[in-house]
């Protein structure tokens, strides 16, 4: 005769719900940045977005308008969640820092943090002399304003959580030589040097720092003239085939893993890179 099965209990508990936290999301104005803002409303979180709103002269595409940020508001809103969008630079830590405060008193706090804003000058075309610094600037630098201003926040939160946004370029070489390629390699390999230390430093105080690395992702950074005819006349483009059958995956793909490492779903995950590439990186 067998032994009658003792059910187990359900230790399942979490529901991935973010109902009651507030996540800030720079570079919310287009792109993934929107989609993170939207996912993250659609979960419960009420939203405080940042979008620089104005081009960068060493970017030869274009980057967000204000009208960007607005339509984003407006999705949030219709989300059924509460938003505080406001024009801010990452790279200026005073603007950003009065942005965030903005949120902050309206919503009375902060428990994850999207840094998410980035350029990528590729070109053919003749680099702006000071597109390095430039890149450096905004995807390196922005990412440290962003955990720095609301760090306070993110310590008293109990359910803190960063998630920063790498690159399959945080871990492989094989975007080219261009001048705005090599500072966007470079700036997104030190991105997981930011992350790195910070889940050593924050851990202890409740906090878990994650980056998420997606490959190519269908926005304007990429679809854009300037980037097109980069990846094709070097044949870069080519070589960046994943073994899934998807050429640019959609920014709410990135937006699934945000969402996760931002809830109690991902509780003790901390100091990861995960990769949404379609298994670019398994290569
Ligand atoms: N699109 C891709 O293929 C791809 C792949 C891997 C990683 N990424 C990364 O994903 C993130 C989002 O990029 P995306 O694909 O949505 O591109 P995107 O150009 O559509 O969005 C980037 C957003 O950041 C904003 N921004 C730029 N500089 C800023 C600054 N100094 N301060 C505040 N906001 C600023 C822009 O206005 C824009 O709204 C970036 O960090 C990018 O490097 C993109």
């Amino acid at each position: 005769m067998t032994a009658e099965r003792t059910p187990q209990p359900n230790a399942v508990t979490a529901t991935g719900s973010l109902a009651g936290r507030v996540a800030l999301v720079t570079g919310a104005g287009r792109g993934q940045g929107r989609s993170h803002a939207v996912g993250l409303a659609r979960a419960g979180a009420d939203i405080i977005a940042v979008d620089i709103g104005r081009p960068i002269e060493s970017v030869p595409y274009s980057l967000s308008t204000t009208a960007d940020l607005d339509e984003t508001a407006r999705l949030v809103r219709a989300e059924g969640r509460a938003i505080v969008a406001a024009q801010a630079d990452v790279r200026d830590r005073t603007s950003l820092e009065t942005a965030f405060r903005r949120g902050v008193e309206q919503f009375g706090g902060c428990d994850i943090v999207v840094a998410n804003a980035g350029i990528a000058p590729v070109t053919l075309d003749s680099a702006h002399p000071d597109v390095f610094r430039h890149v450096l600037d905004v995807n390196v630098t922005g990412v440290w304003h962003t955990v720095e201003v609301a760090r306070e926040c993110l310590v008293g939160s109990g359910h803190g959580s960063v998630v920063m946004i790498g690159s399959t370029f945080s871990v492989s070489g094989v975007g080219g030589d261009s001048p705005g390629a090599i500072a966007y390699t470079a700036s997104k390999h030190a991105v997981l040097g930011l992350m790195r230390t910070y889940a050593n430093s924050l851990g202890p105080q409740g906090v878990r720092v994650n980056a998420v690395l997606p490959g190519g992702v269908d926005t304007a950074m990429v679809n854009n003239p300037h980037s097109e005819d980069y990846y094709d006349r070097t044949g870069i483009g080519a070589r960046l085939g994943s073994p899934l059958p998807v050429e640019l995956v959609e920014p709410a793909d990135i937006t699934h893993a945000v969402v996760w490492l931002g809830s109690d779903l991902a509780r003790y995950v901390t100091g990861i890179a995960l990769p949404v590439d379609g298994g670019f990186l398994a290569g």
